[in-house]
């Protein structure tokens, strides 16, 4: 099996998860990137058997849409009963490297919300130590300089990631160079850098679940 596949039997296998469970009232929460696409198109088999998503990227509300399945705005939302998102990297207690895609300030809000958060990942994303994904940071536009210097303090090598504009009208440098060996310290630390929206590390709220597709068939790990 190619990435691809991997990615898409990951994605089914999500599905399958969260079928037993699915109400007429239940509002799913709905992630970015290529494994979240297939996740989004094996779902809307059943829109009829939920009420509709909220979604982490205009990207993925579009596709949502494209299915004729409701994006709901999460501020309406009480409740999410399930988050479903792809990652970058996990490591063995599933802290996540997100954001690869620009989106990790709406996704770390709607896991924060969710009561179970499904990762989608092929095995490719597994890795002992998080940190050679660049670890991507968004800021506020006028902060980019500042924020910069202050992650080259932390010991990492910022690079701007040009011409991307995230839905929330900022911009992401990405962090080279990091072997994080406390991902919940780092995210902290980092969070608190004036200018500094949020960053791509999932360690204080990590994956709940983590789905990983390898070649000998897709793995459950909590
Ligand atoms: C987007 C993300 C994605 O979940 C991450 O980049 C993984 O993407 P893909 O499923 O395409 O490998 O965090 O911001």
């Amino acid at each position: 099996m190619n990435q691809d596949q991997l990615k898409k039997a990951t994605a089914e296998a999500a599905l399958q998860y969260i079928l037993p469970h699915l109400e007429k009232d239940m509002v799913i929460g709905i992630g970015t990137g290529s494994t979240a696409r297939f996740f989004i198109d094996a779902l809307a088999e059943y829109k009829d058997d939920f009420d509709g998503c909220v979604s982490s990227s205009e990207a993925s509300t579009e596709q949502l849409k494209s299915h004729g399945i409701p994006v709901y705005d999460l501020n309406t939302v009480s409740e999410l009963r399930f988050y479903i998102d792809g990652a970058d990297e996990t490591n063995e207690h599933l802290h996540l490297i997100k954001g690869g895609g620009a989106a990790l300030t709406r996704e770390k809000i709607i896991a924060a919300v969710a009561q179970e958060f499904i990762c989608i990942a092929d095995e490719s994303k597994a890795v002992g130590v998080l940190g050679e994904f660049p670890l991507p940071v968004e800021v506020i536009p006028m902060a980019r300089s500042y924020v910069g210097r202050e992650l080259v303090k932390l010991g990492g090598d910022p690079a701007y990631r040009e011409g991307v504009v995230t839905d929330n009208g900022n911009m992401i440098l990405d962090v080279w160079n990091m072997k994080i060996m406390n991902p919940v310290e780092l995210e902290q630390k980092i969070n608190s850098i004036v200018g500094v929206v949020t960053n791509g590390l999932f360690a204080n709220r990590p994956a709940d679940v983590l789905l990983l597709g390898t070649k000998d068939g897709v793995k459950t790990l909590t």
